[in-house]
């Protein structure tokens, strides 16, 4: 099969398949429910703001019929949401196939932080997704070929470094170099979890994907050269979505990889695998990260 073009219609059936995607209400997260829920998946979108969600589940459920979607209410910058959104999944769920970590803050106009004081890039985008894939890990240790996907961004690689000495920015905040910090987070956890799911001999697989550049309201606060931006030179939800959906649900993957466009410095096209910074691959770098991260999140890994 040729892939060098790969779009949806690449994906298998997911019937019975259960599929848990953050960010769910909008953007990619609401295009990539819509697609898997077409495709047969019990979809359960996690979304913070419920009536914002059940906006969402309605398009998908006007354009697809039978359509299986659950939504379920989940604030990543926020620990104790994280942990009772666990509650009631596992109340509900002894299965998960496929975890999408997907939602994501970009550039809040001034430094914001967390309901438990984390910078917000690296609270949410980082720390609240480490910590709900530890909560469901049983469920997805309980369930064949289970897979992780985590999405970052090209732009971790625009100096994208974990600053041990300042995690939340406290003593030099730029909004770029945090949200870099917090992409780059995405991939080393992404890639750190797949060796251990081999070290423990786990047949599922953690990989990776980003969506080049984008239109959707993640760059909501940017001003009117960036809307102007995202009208003209951002490429369409329906293909930037590409990149998660493959991640999420190519056969036969062995685990690490890392999807995304290949055209014009990686900001568009269809998805194929591309390789992450230098940094990003840094095995030592990825278990200091995970260390500070069960500390921060209070939170040890079972596996
Ligand atoms: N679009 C691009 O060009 C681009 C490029 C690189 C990477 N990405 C990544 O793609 C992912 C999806 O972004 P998008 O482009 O689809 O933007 P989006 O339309 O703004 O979607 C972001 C999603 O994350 C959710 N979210 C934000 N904070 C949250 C929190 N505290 N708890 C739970 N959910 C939260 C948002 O919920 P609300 O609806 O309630 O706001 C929204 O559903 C992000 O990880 C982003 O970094 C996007």
């Amino acid at each position: 099969m040729d892939n060098s073009r790969w779009t949806s219609g690449q994906i298998p059936r997911l019937d019975g398949k259960i599929i848990l995607i953050t960010g769910a209400s909008s953007g990619l997260g609401l295009e990539a429910s819509t697609i898997l829920s077409a495709k047969g998946a019990k979809v359960i979108m996690a979304v913070r703001n419920l009536e914002k969600g059940k906006t969402a589940a309605a398009a998908i459920t006007s354009k697809i019929k039978n359509a299986d979607i659950e939504l379920m209410q989940l604030d990543l910058s926020d620990f104790s949401s994280i942990h009772k959104f666990s509650e009631e999944f596992h109340g509900k769920y002894a299965n998960l196939n496929i975890l999408i970590n997907n939602a994501g803050v970009m550039y809040p106009r001034t430094r914001e932080i967390t309901k438990q004081g984390f910078e917000t890039h690296f609270g949410t985008n980082h720390l609240g997704h480490f910590l709900l894939t530890g909560l469901v890990l049983d469920v997805l240790k309980n369930t064949p070929q289970s897979r992780v996907v985590t999405q970052s961004s090209a732009l971790h690689k625009y100096g994208g470094d974990i600053h041990f000495d300042d995690l939340n920015m406290e003593k030099t905040y730029s909004k770029a170099k945090a949200y870099a910090q917090s992409k780059l987070a995405n991939l080393l956890f992404a890639y750190e979890l797949d060796r251990r799911f081999k070290t423990q001999k786990q047949d599922s697989i953690s990989t990776a994907s980003h969506p080049g550049y984008t239109a959707t309201a993640l760059q909501r606060s940017q001003g009117l050269l960036v809307a102007a931006a995202n009208k003209f030179i951002a490429q369409r939800i329906e293909i930037g979505t590409l990149p998660v959906l493959r991640a999420a649900t190519e056969e036969n993957l062995a685990g690490s990889e890392y999807f995304g466009p290949t055209k014009w410095l990686e900001t568009r096209g269809y998805p194929q695998i591309v390789n992450s910074s230098d940094k990003s691959y840094d095995a030592g770098l990825a278990k200091e990260l995970w260390e500070v991260s069960e500390k921060l999140t209070g939170f040890s890994y079972n596996f």
